[in-house]
């Protein structure tokens, strides 16, 4: 089924903030991660027992402590729920793993998913809220918290180094060092 001209418009409007993820596909992060907050939501399409909707303002709520499964607003926000989700995952013991477009043009891809610990690339289109395929390409853009991250980084280091006989490039942020993120795919059905 391909999406109407309506529906296509309001993918790439701000009305396009019900867009929910599909269950397929998130319980099969889910059995990976086992996510504790959904910060952006409805009482509908929370996909967490603890979760933040329009009303509650994720934006502005702390998500310390918790591994967060982040599927944002699609509209022009997105780069402040990017942000944000950087930043989350600069504090103690918390990841967000993201759900968002493959904008790799955008400035927040350059910005901020280019210092997350892994981008997966979606193989097909998602079908979002049980609708026809979407109209452009997703990732997933994890922000592991630091302490997991380091961990990764040492074993990936030691693991390069040993195969190239050099270590592999940096990226130097206010919170500290990390490594490159990995880039992998993942095959939609
Ligand atoms: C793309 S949907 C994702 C819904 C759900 N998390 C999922 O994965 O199926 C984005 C959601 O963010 C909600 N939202 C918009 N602004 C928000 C805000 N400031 N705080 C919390 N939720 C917000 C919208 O109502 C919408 O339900």
């Amino acid at each position: 089924m391909s999406l109407t001209k309506s529906e296509l418009k309001g993918l790439f409007s701000s009305a396009t903030n019900e867009w929910s993820t599909p269950q397929e596909f998130f319980d099969q992060l889910n059995k990976e991660y086992r996510f504790t907050l959904d910060p952006c939501c409805t009482r509908e399409t929370a996909k967490c027992e603890v979760f933040f909707t329009k009303e509650d303002d994720g934006l502005t709520q702390s998500w310390e402590g918790h591994t967060v499964f982040m599927n944002p607003p699609y509209g022009r926000e997105i780069k402040d729920w990017i942000k944000k989700a950087y930043r989350e995952s600069c504090k103690p013991n918390t990841t967000v793993v993201c759900l968002i477009p493959a904008r790799t043009d955008t400035r927040y891809w350059h910005k901020y998913c280019m210092k997350a610990s892994e981008i997966r690339l979606i193989k097909g289109r998602l079908k979002f809220g049980g609708k026809g395929p979407a109209p452009f390409p997703s990732a997933v853009v994890v922000f592991a918290s630091l302490a997991q991250t380091t961990l990764d980084n040492i074993k990936r280091s030691i693991r390069t180094a040993n195969r190239q006989r050099s270590l592999p490039g940096a990226v130097l942020t206010k919170s500290g060092l990390r490594i490159k993120p990995t880039l992998s795919a993942i095959e939609q059905s």
